[in-house]
């Protein structure tokens, strides 16, 4: 993400640095913006977005418009419910206990509740909330280069992103590992872990939980050694801590070969965290957990969140969730990510710049290593972010370097939209290179 700090950019109309300067005097210069001249957008349908210049871009990078931009079921659903009542859980209404039962048919019987949430961070929030009561622990895992969102317990916990907020004293980090990377194998990993859990317990925090994005996307979509994610559960639970997958990237079919990601990589989490996709851009959030873990900290905790659980936000996750079965998303991510791979690999075993296709389903990436010096090339990568958008194709970065990029589009992008974005890649990995 580049922080603008002026809006003297040369290629940016005149209009667009007036609304620049305005927002700069009321959000204050600081707040993230994407590309080094901003995009300034004035509409969006399905998987394109039209910019104030006119132009339409092919959308490979946003994750929130899950089943496509402005989707007319989804609109449709949200505007009838706000035409109908939109009130707080305190009253019964239908929409939200409907949305519950559906989504809930999605996972494991054992995980058989759901707490409403406005966003992911809140859901985050929650989740620890419930694991630190159920395990009267607050020893915290997480890795080292992760983001879970903005409240203050996550910013203790945050280490991917600034926060003035150190690290707190009851977390501890983890590496992930890399096969590529022969420097830090399975062992080292382990005994990692292994470090961090005898320090939390030696320190009286004991262990809570593990948090964990099972893409690993913050951290740049690393190639996990088989029997990791395993490896870290186990050391976990045996420690008498929870396993919280962070599904607010990995969620609702991003995967496109199962609906969560911690069944594309084979673990049980005992607690599930979603946002993003999962209102289709209507705040919607939510944690899933068992009824053991649940219902004790509601006898203990009152906890009411005004927002959340409302009718308009329920019908939006419920059309989201008809969308993505009546159009048969998942199917469609399948044979699209397939064909992005492949064209990817093309890309990749032609380029010594590139060193492979990372990723799972629609959120793939590709590597970028300076050639001379075999160090991550996260310069390269940003200039061909950059580029992609001039060849009119929207995709961003990860990674600690900032060297991987980031191509997570609307579950919504089929095998039609693919040629156009790789025919886009390919053209700017050639600008670039000049
Ligand atoms: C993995 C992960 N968890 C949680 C969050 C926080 O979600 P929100 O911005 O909805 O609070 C994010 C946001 O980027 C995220 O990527």
């Amino acid at each position: 993400m580049t922080a603008l700090r002026s809006a003297s950019t040369p290629r940016v109309s005149a209009d667009t640095a007036g609304l620049l300067q305005r927002r700069f005097a009321v959000l204050g210069p600081h707040t993230p913006m994407f590309y080094s001249e901003p995009l300034q957008i004035v509409s969006a349908l399905g998987v394109r977005v039209t910019g104030a210049d006119g132009r339409s871009y092919l959308d490979a990078y946003n994750n929130v418009p899950h089943v496509g931009h402005c989707h007319p079921s989804v609109v449709e659903a949200i505007s009838k419910q706000l035409a109908t009542v939109n009130l707080h859980s305190r009253y019964l209404t239908t929409a939200p206990i409907e949305y519950a039962e559906t989504l809930l048919s999605h996972f494991p019987a054992s995980l058989n509740r759901m707490f409403f949430t406005n966003s992911g961070s809140e859901a985050n929030d929650l989740a620890l909330r419930l694991a630190r009561f159920h395990t009267k622990s607050s020893g915290i895992l997480v890795s080292d280069y992760s983001y879970h969102g903005n409240t203050q317990a996550l910013a203790a916990l945050t280490t991917a992103l600034p926060v003035s907020e150190p690290l707190g004293n009851h977390i501890r980090t983890f590496t992930t590992p890399d096969t590529r990377d022969p420097s830090f194998g399975l062992d080292d990993a382990f005994a990692q872990i292994d470090k961090a859990i005898n320090e939390l317990q030696e320190s009286g925090h004991g262990v809570a939980a593990v948090l964990f994005d099972p893409l690993f996307s913050t951290e740049g979509l690393p190639d996990l050694p088989a029997g990791y994610i395993d490896g870290l559960c186990t050391r976990v639970r045996n420690a008498g801590g929870l396993i919280i997958s962070d599904e607010v990237q990995s969620g609702f079919g991003r995967t496109a070969d199962h609906m969560w990601g911690f069944e594309s990589a084979d673990f049980a989490p005992d607690m599930v965290v979603l946002g993003k996709p999962m209102g289709n851009g209507f705040p919607l959030g939510g944690v899933i957990a068992p009824a053991d873990i649940v219902e004790p900290f509601s006898v203990a905790n009152l906890y009411f969140n005004t927002f959340a659980t409302s009718p308009a936000a329920a019908a939006a996750g419920n059309a989201v969730l008809k969308v993505m079965r009546e159009e048969e998303l998942m199917r469609r991510a399948q044979l699209a990510s397939a064909q992005f791979r492949a064209g990817m690999q093309q890309l990749v075993d032609a380029d010594d710049r590139l060193i492979g296709v990372r990723g799972k389903g629609m959120f793939l990436g590709i590597q970028f290593l300076d050639p001379t010096t075999g160090n991550p090339d996260g310069e390269t990568a940003r200039a061909v972010v950059d580029s992609m958008r001039d060849n009119g194709v929207l995709i961003g970065r990860v990674g600690r370097h900032g060297d991987v990029l980031k191509i997570r589009p609307p579950l919504a992008f089929g095998p039609e939209d693919t040629p156009v974005a790789l025919d886009a890649l390919e053209k700017s990995l050639t600008q670039v290179r000049r």
